[in-house]
C-alpha cells in the first residue's frame, strides 16, 4: 500500500525517527524500557486472565483483582505504545516490510477487541458470578484468549528481529 509506505517513510525520516536511528544507545535503552513495560502489562494481565480461567487466585473476587491490576495494565500499555512507537520510528520502512510486525500489530488489535468485548458484555454481570471459583464459559474464554494473545504478541515482538 503506497500511502502506508509513504507514511512509514515520513516517520522514519522525521527528526524523531532519525535521532533514535542515528544514536548508538537510544534504541537499546528504549527497547529495554519496552521490555519493562511488557513485564508490567503482561504480568498484570496474566493475573486477571488466570483468575478468569479459574486456574489461580481463586480466593480473590474478580472485581477486586480487576481494581488492583487494571491500573498496572493501562500503565504498562501506555509505556508499550510510547516506546514501541519510538522503536518503530527508527526503522519504519523496515517494519513496513516485516510480515511479523504486521502480525504483532494485528494481535495487539485482537487483544484490545477481546478486552473490550469482555468488559462490555461478560463483565457487566460480574457481581453474580465473581465469587464462584470457576467463572462462566464466556469469562473463561476471554481469559484464555487474552493470555494466548499477549504471549503471542511477546513472541511476535521477539521474532521481528529475525524476520
Ligand atoms: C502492546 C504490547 C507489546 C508487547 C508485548 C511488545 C513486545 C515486544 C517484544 C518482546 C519485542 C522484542 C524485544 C527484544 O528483542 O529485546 C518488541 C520489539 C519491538 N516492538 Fe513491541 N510490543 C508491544 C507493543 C508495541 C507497539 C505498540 C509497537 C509500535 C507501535 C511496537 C514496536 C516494536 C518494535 C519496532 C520493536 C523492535 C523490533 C526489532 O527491530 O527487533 N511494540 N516488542
Amino acid at each position: 500500500m503506497q500511502i502506508l509506505y509513504s507514511l512509514c517513510y515520513w516517520i522514519g525520516n522525521s527528526p524523531m525517527g532519525k535521532v533514535v536511528h542515528d544514536s548508538a544507545w537510544m534504541f537499546p535503552v528504549i527497547e529495554t524500557i519496552h521490555l519493562f513495560g511488557i513485564v508490567v502489562l503482561v504480568g498484570a494481565a496474566s493475573v486477571l486472565d488466570l483468575r478468569l480461567m479459574g486456574v489461580a487466585f481463586k480466593d480473590f473476587t474478580v472485581s477486586a483483582l480487576a481494581d488492583r491490576f487494571l491500573p498496572w495494565i493501562w500503565a504498562g500499555f501506555a509505556v508499550q505504545v510510547v516506546t514501541g512507537f519510538l522503536l518503530f520510528a527508527s526503522e519504519a520502512t523496515k517494519m513496513y516490510g516485516s510480515g511479523v510486525f504486521r502480525v504483532k500489530m494485528l494481535l495487539i488489535l485482537a487483544a484490545g477487541i477481546n478486552a473490550l468485548v469482555f468488559h462490555f458484555i461478560g463483565y457487566r454481570s460480574v457481581g453474580t458470578w465473581e465469587r464462584d471459583p470457576v467463572a462462566p464459559l464466556s469469562a473463561r474464554l476471554a481469559g484464555v484468549l487474552s493470555i494466548l494473545l499477549w504471549f503471542g504478541i511477546v513472541g511476535a515482538g521477539r521474532w521481528i528481529a529475525y524476520s
